[in-house]
């Protein structure tokens, strides 16, 4: 059992940890800099303002993309549950690490 003290330098130690690695993992992105561009690439032409391709859904716009974040970083990423676009997993581990922050920083416009 460790004494209080102690306890309380660990997870300030830990809480100092964290976050540093979190200021460097993933710098700040926004939809507009840097989300909209990946989208724009890859999955606008089907998932634009005139959904082609039998596409269900628009990822054109923050409010579309933002309501869909999750879904894409399943498709893009992972594949799951298939992978998109359809031909193939297709971004960069830039581009994955750049959608990967925007969600974890709360899909900032
Ligand atoms: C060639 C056309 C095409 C491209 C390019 C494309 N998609 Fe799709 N997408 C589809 C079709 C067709 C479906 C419906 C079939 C399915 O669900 O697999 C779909 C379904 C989805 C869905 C699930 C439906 C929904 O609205 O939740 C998501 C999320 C999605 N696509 C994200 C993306 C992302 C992110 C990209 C770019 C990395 C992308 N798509 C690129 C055609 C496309």
């Amino acid at each position: 059992m460790l004494r209080p003290t102690v306890r309380l330098a660990s997870a300030l130690g830990l809480a100092l940890i964290l976050s540093a690695c979190g200021s460097e993992d993933e710098p700040d992105v926004s939809y507009a800099a840097d989300v909209q561009p990946i989208l724009a690439a890859h999955c606008t032409s089907c998932h634009g303002a005139e959904l082609q391709n039998s596409a269900p859904s628009h990822l054109h716009t923050y409010e579309d993309a933002s309501a869909k974040a999750n879904a894409i970083l399943n498709r893009a990423v992972d594949g799951t549950p298939s992978p998109m676009p359809p031909s193939g997993l297709a971004l960069s581990a830039d581009e994955i690490e750049t959608l990967e922050a925007w969600v974890a920083q709360g899909t900032p416009e």
